[in-house]
């Protein structure tokens, strides 16, 4: 395994980036502190990263992060995490937004390469996978990012979205919930028709339970409320006594609706879950519980996967990381 920058900082006793200032900025670090740096780097027999150097060296000094959609929290954490692992090798992240739109997408994607960037990190919107091919093989690193393809050559991070949507439905029925609804988007998106499988899963396990599945057009708060809203206007007999909400988004538009005007009480009537454990879901009018990603580390692991694939050093199965989701228990689904 190689030794990296990270290795060094904990031999040396500093952080990573003065390493970096080190091996990039001398002159900025004190005597002292360049002497043990090096004295690791020695011990160690550390070799700087080359594609980091090629990069610096000229090359183009960004990296394209084409996201779903920008006004949900869970990618401006991937964003964060991202930037924070491009910042160490001096390196910007151009951020794009496909609105969930694989028009809007096609279009960044031509303006990354436009903009010469050196890698491009996707969320992607479309199923169609040739134009990130194209890239590829054009010299052009990319990595998945929340999203795996299973049996290709692209390099991914993801979550294992099947057990997400397990433990979602398994936490309900567990606090007695037999009346389930899954609020997806469009099951077109992997991530969402995992989070089903995963649902799915749960109910069959349970004599007796039911799944209803609601499909919106996209997996936003307005399309959440709209959902609600919908369930709301049935007569009691034929409301779910739970709502399993794709992602965090739809589960506060939800609320929103079911709360409004005192109609449906949270959790007593319909206890809800959602996805991602956004910021906001703690500070909802009643505490939302969810299933957790950890979407700064997904970030920035997918900007440590682009530099590993520009260095051509990939080992077998080092292409994909899958982390595993966590349950989230708030007043949502207490009781
Ligand atoms: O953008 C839709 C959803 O996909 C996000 O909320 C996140 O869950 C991602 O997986």
């Amino acid at each position: 395994m190689a030794v990296s920058v990270r290795d060094v900082a904990a031999a040396a006793g500093v952080s990573v980036g003065t390493v970096s200032n080190v091996l990039n900025r001398r002159e900025k670090v004190a005597a002292s502190t360049v002497e043990r740096v090096q004295a690791a780097i020695e011990e160690l027999g550390f070799v700087r990263n080359d594609a980091a150097r090629q990069l610096r060296a000229g090359r183009s000094r960004s990296i394209g992060l084409l996201v779903l959609d920008v006004s949900n929290p869970f990618f401006a954490d991937v964003a964060r995490g991202a930037e924070e692992r491009a910042d160490l090798e001096h390196m910007s992240v151009l951020l794009g937004n496909s609105d969930e739109d694989p028009v809007r997408e096609a279009r960044y994607l031509e303006l990354f390469q436009e903009q010469r960037v050196n890698g491009v990190l996707i969320t992607p919107a479309s199923a169609e996978t040739a134009t990130l091919t194209r890239l590829t093989e054009s010299g052009i690193g990319v990595v998945l990012v929340d999203h795996e393809i299973p049996g290709s050559d692209f390099w991914s991070v993801a979550v294992d979205d099947v057990e997400g949507g397990y433990l979602a439905v398994a936490h309900l029925l567990a606090i007695g919930r037999r009346r389930i609804a899954f609020v997806g988007g469009p099951s077109s998106f992997a991530q969402v028709a995992n989070r089903l499988i995963g649902a799915r899963r749960a109910v069959d396990e349970v004599p007796g339970a039911e799944l209803e599945v609601i499909e919106m057009p996209a997996l936003s708060v307005l399309h959440g409320r709209a959902a609600g809203g919908g369930i709301v206007a049935r007569a009691a007999a034929g409301r779910p006594d739970a709502i399993f909400a794709a992602n965090d988004l739809l589960a506060v538009g939800l609320m929103q609706a079911l709360t409004m005007r005192s109609t449906v009480r949270i959790p007593e009537d319909i206890a809800l879950i959602g996805y991602d454990d956004i910021d906001f879901a703690s500070s909802t009018v009643v505490p939302m519980s969810s299933i957790r990603q950890p979407a700064r580390l997904i970030g920035y692991t997918a900007m440590e996967l682009l530099l590993k694939s520009m260095d051509g050093a990939d080992e077998p199965g080092e292409r994909r990381v899958r982390f595993q989701p966590e349950l989230v228990v708030r007043h949502s689904t207490v009781g």
